[in-house]
């Protein structure tokens, strides 16, 4: 098997969950602090040595693509005032050795259509696939979840599915595996199924936004019809590929927020802003003092 070198971002879901912010632009364009979801999907990517970013997108496609592309007014407009910091920020969206290619899905079919649609770029060899709704923090020092996994895949040579534990009661959220101890943080997986009700559901170890996959999968993806919600799920064709395949799911080490969700939203933007240099130390008293307000109360 290949080294990774692309990466499949899906971004053309239609975001119900933050209606009406996502009605004119993707989710993946909300800002944590002062950067959209996809730029630090893409920064995850980039760490994990990643070169070929694949934006599946949809409807509202432009946001992404103005974002990762020169934006030559605000450049020279930046440039004319003399604010060189900012303009080092638009200019250093993404490093110049990274390409950007963008493929359009023509319908939210489901996100294992949308990975689908990437089959033409991808070709025959192994790839990242980064749901940037699902947003990674890592420790400092630690690598981001991304690189933990292309690290998995060098010495397994296999997909790999990156995976938490959630409450039984979410399970109808996520994709769910039954699985069987392997080594230290990885397990084999036996089965996956979409969104099972939490009496129905095998575990509670749920599957999250991050996956390395092998190319086989686009041949499942192409002959599996609609699943759970009516949809062509990424699930099924992982499924499928384990008759034929090994499958490991990976505990990686980090804080998942869905940002897909308010709530999650809301304490990735809080978490964040606590370390964001320009913002910690000014939210934090201003946590502190809310904190106090809330005790008193
Ligand atoms: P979600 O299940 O979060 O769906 O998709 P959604 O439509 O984006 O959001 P809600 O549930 O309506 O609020 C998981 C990921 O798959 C992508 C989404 O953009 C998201 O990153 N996706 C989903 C597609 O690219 N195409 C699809 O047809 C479906």
């Amino acid at each position: 098997m290949k080294k990774i070198t692309k990466a499949v971002f899906p971004v053309a879901g239609l975001g119900s969950r933050f209606l009406p912010a996502t009605k004119a632009q993707p989710k993946e364009m909300l800002p944590i602090v002062d950067k959209p979801l996809i730029q630090y999907a893409v920064e995850e990517a980039v760490a994990a040595g990643i070169t070929d970013m694949i934006f599946i997108t949809g409807r509202n496609k432009r946001a992404i693509e103005d974002h990762f592309d020169t934006a030559y007014e605000l450049e020279s407009e930046l440039e004319a005032a003399g604010k060189d910091e900012l303009l080092n920020f638009v200019r250093n969206v993404i490093p110049k050795h990274v390409n950007c290619i963008y493929i359009r899905q023509s319908a939210p079919l489901g996100l294992g259509h949308a990975v689908l649609c990437a089959r033409p770029v991808v070709g025959d060899e192994p790839f990242a696939v980064l749901l940037a709704d699902d947003f990674m923090d890592t420790a400092e020092g630690q690598k981001p979840v991304l690189a933990q996994m292309t690290d998995v895949y060098g010495y397994e040579k296999c997909s790999v599915l990156a995976v938490q534990d959630v409450p039984r009661a979410n399970t109808r959220q996520y994709g769910i595996v039954s699985a069987t101890a392997y080594r230290p943080d990885l397990e084999l997986v036996s089965g996956i199924v979409e969104k099972p009700q939490p009496e129905a559901a095998p575990s509670t170890l749920a599957v999250v936004g991050r996956y390395v996959l092998s190319p086989r999968i686009f041949d499942y993806l192409a002959d599996i019809g609609a699943g759970a919600g009516g949809e062509i799920q990424l699930t099924d064709g992982i499924a499928a590929l384990m008759a034929s395949e090994r499958v490991l799911a990976y505990r990686y080490a980090g804080q998942r927020y869905d940002c897909g969700s308010k709530l999650g939203y809301l304490q990735a933007t809080t978490a964040m802003g606590l370390k964001h240099p320009e913002t910690a130390a000014g939210f934090r008293a201003f946590l502190e003092q809310t904190h106090k307000e809330l005790a008193a109360k």
